[in-house]
């Protein structure tokens, strides 16, 4: 399948699910705090330039705004920026420098111009190597020498663990989005079932070490988001009760860094510096 097919494919998809409730539900819970403790690990003071791109409805560039930084956010869906702009609105000591439709392998943005790049989301969305490459690379353009670029990608065996811990391994519909993902690590759902994602790529941890390596990143860290936490039984009663939240925290920062189970991690975090 061609990348404009998987770009509009990505279109249907975004125009049936809610981006802007996603992380206040379930695992993504996880996925949230994880992002957020990954990135702050790192992250410059304010003030300081970040460009979001791939932000979605602007759930980590609103909430690094809030913080003092000047964040610009893009993405291809029009929807995502509708919703960013009414979320930095709603916000309106702490505004997004800018929200607007574009997209990471062409960003709007000057050479050296950026201390921060988020891409947590186009480097699963690409499906082609050349694409993903080209949008780090871009990110490596705009940022000045020594800034930093956090990616996210989704793991090779994400669907195969999800199935499993989440009851639709025996769905006959989803045997053959398996089988793909565990062959080339490339996802397709040709069924209507929004919760088996849409076109994507997922990598091995050590291909997205190399991506960033191929855009001329020094690669600072590649480690778990979630672990193995987001498939924990009864997710919802652990993180609800503070005690229990903070062990699965401490357990999934414990093996965060441990080869022999990263990919049992729905998202996998690279941090690059120029
Ligand atoms: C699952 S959402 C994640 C949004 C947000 N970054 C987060 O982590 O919650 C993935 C986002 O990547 C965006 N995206 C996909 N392809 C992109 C591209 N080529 N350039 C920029 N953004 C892209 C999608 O439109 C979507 O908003």
């Amino acid at each position: 399948m061609s990348s404009d097919n998987s770009t509009s494919e990505m279109m249907k998809h975004y125009a049936d699910a809610d981006e802007s409730s996603r992380l206040r539900h379930g695992w993504f819970q996880l996925e949230q705090a994880r992002t957020q403790e990954l990135i702050l690990r790192h992250l410059p003071p304010p003030p300081a330039t970040v460009v979001d791109a791939g932000g979605g409805a602007g759930a980590y560039a609103c909430w690094l705004a809030a913080r003092g930084y000047q964040v610009h956010l893009i993405d291809p869906v029009p929807k995502h920026v509708e919703q960013a702009r009414a979320a930095s609105a709603r916000q309106s000591h702490s505004p997004l420098a800018s929200a607007e439709v574009g997209d990471a392998r062409h960003l709007p943005f000057a050479d050296g111009s950026a201390d921060v790049v988020l891409l947590l989301g186009p480097l699963y969305h690409l499906v082609e190597r050349e694409d993903r490459l080209a949008c780090l690379r871009e990110a490596h353009r705009v940022l000045r020498p020594g800034g930093m670029a956090w990616g996210a990608g989704i793991s090779h065996f994400a669907s195969l663990l999800d199935s499993l811990a989440h009851g639709f391994f025996d769905d006959p519909m989803f045997a053959p989005i398996l089988a793909r993902d565990l062959e080339d690590g490339q996802h397709r759902n040709p069924t209507d079932n929004p919760i088996y994602f849409t076109d994507a790529y997922f990598h091995r941890p050590g291909e997205l070490s190399c991506d960033f390596l191929g855009a001329g990143f020094q690669v600072v860290e590649i480690v778990a988001i979630e672990g193995p936490g987001w498939l924990a039984r009864d997710f919802d009663r652990l993180w609800s009760d503070p005690a229990q939240r903070e062990r699965v925290l401490a357990a999934v920062r414990k093996v965060e860094r441990e080869p022999s189970i990263l990919g049992a991690s729905s998202h996998i975090m690279a941090i690059g510096r120029k």
